[in-house]
């Protein structure tokens, strides 16, 4: 398992839309089994780079590895797009995203929801994914909600329903953006209860939070991200306990304490 590539690693990634630069040269490694958290002011970058992650964003110039197997991209700068369309697709199928406002479909029964995906993107047998499903939402503490359609839940069953949604298609890993941001605090630690159970389980993940207890709790590894650049990252420890930047200092200072 130690000599297992890296889930995920991005190395100098520089994205731009237009003329802004979003991201100048980031470089972010996910092992396998690691938790690791991005935080940062509003604008940093941060939704931007876990986009470039799943190949949802193009990007310009940098390098990304997925299980050690590099991106491979036609064109350059501004016309830089990934060649091998069976390869993002493989990406996309094993890192399954988790956004803030769930983006459940609303027509959809939360068991069609869960579903959907592994049936028609893996084409696996409905009966096999039921059973998966079902047992994904028991384990998600809403194994009584199958049947209800999202608009019928709270936003704390809504989003755990998007989890079991995203776990469905056994990913590799699970990026997170904002899981709890929508949410009032007492259902956000309903979700922050499952995001956790799923760090202990060993699972691989990307958050994007600005909840530094969650944050805090569950990291291997925190990255703060300032204008498009790592301005400081380490174990939550040294992050949260002993920042060495002014700009971490300050940030932390103007959010609620770990
Ligand atoms: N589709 C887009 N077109 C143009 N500019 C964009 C686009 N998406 C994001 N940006 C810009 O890129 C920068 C980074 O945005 P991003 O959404 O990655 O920030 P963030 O760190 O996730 O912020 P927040 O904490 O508010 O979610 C911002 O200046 C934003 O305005
Ligand atoms: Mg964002």
């Amino acid at each position: 398992m130690s000599n297992a590539p890296p889930v995920i690693e991005i190395r100098d990634l520089h994205k731009s839309y237009g003329a802004l630069e979003v991201l100048k040269g980031v470089s972010v490694t996910a092992p396998r089994g690691h938790v690791v958290s991005l935080i940062g002011s509003s604008g940093s970058g941060k939704s931007t780079l876990l986009r470039c992650c799943n190949l949802l964003e193009d990007s310009q110039q940098g390098e990304i590895l997925f299980e050690g197997e590099p991106i491979s991209w036609r064109g350059k700068g501004n016309g830089r797009k990934p060649s091998d369309g069976a390869q993002v697709l493989r990406v996309r199928t094993n890192l399954s995203m988790v956004f803030q406002q769930f983006n459940l479909w609303a027509h959809m029964t939360v068991l069609e929801n869960v579903m959907e995906a592994p049936v028609t993107v893996l084409r696996e047998l409905k009966a096999d994914v039921e059973t998966r499903a079902r047992a994904l939402l028991a384990k998600v503490g809403i194994g009584d909600k199958c049947d209800v359609y999202p608009a019928q839940l709270s936003g704390g069953q809504q989003q755990r329903a998007a989890i079991a949604r995203a776990l469905a298609m056994n990913p590799k890993a699970l990026l997170f953006d904002e899981p709890t941001s929508a949410l009032d605090p007492e259902l956000e630690q309903e979700v922050v209860k499952v995001i956790r159970d799923l760090a202990n389980e060993g699972r691989t993940m990307l958050i994007v939070t600005h909840d530094m207890r969650l944050a805090a709790d569950v990291s291997d590894h925190v990255i703060f991200l300032h204008q498009g650049r790592i301005e400081e990252e380490g174990p939550p420890e040294a992050l949260f306990g002993a920042p060495k930047s002014p700009r971490l200092q300050q940030f932390l200072s103007a959010t609620a304490p770990a």
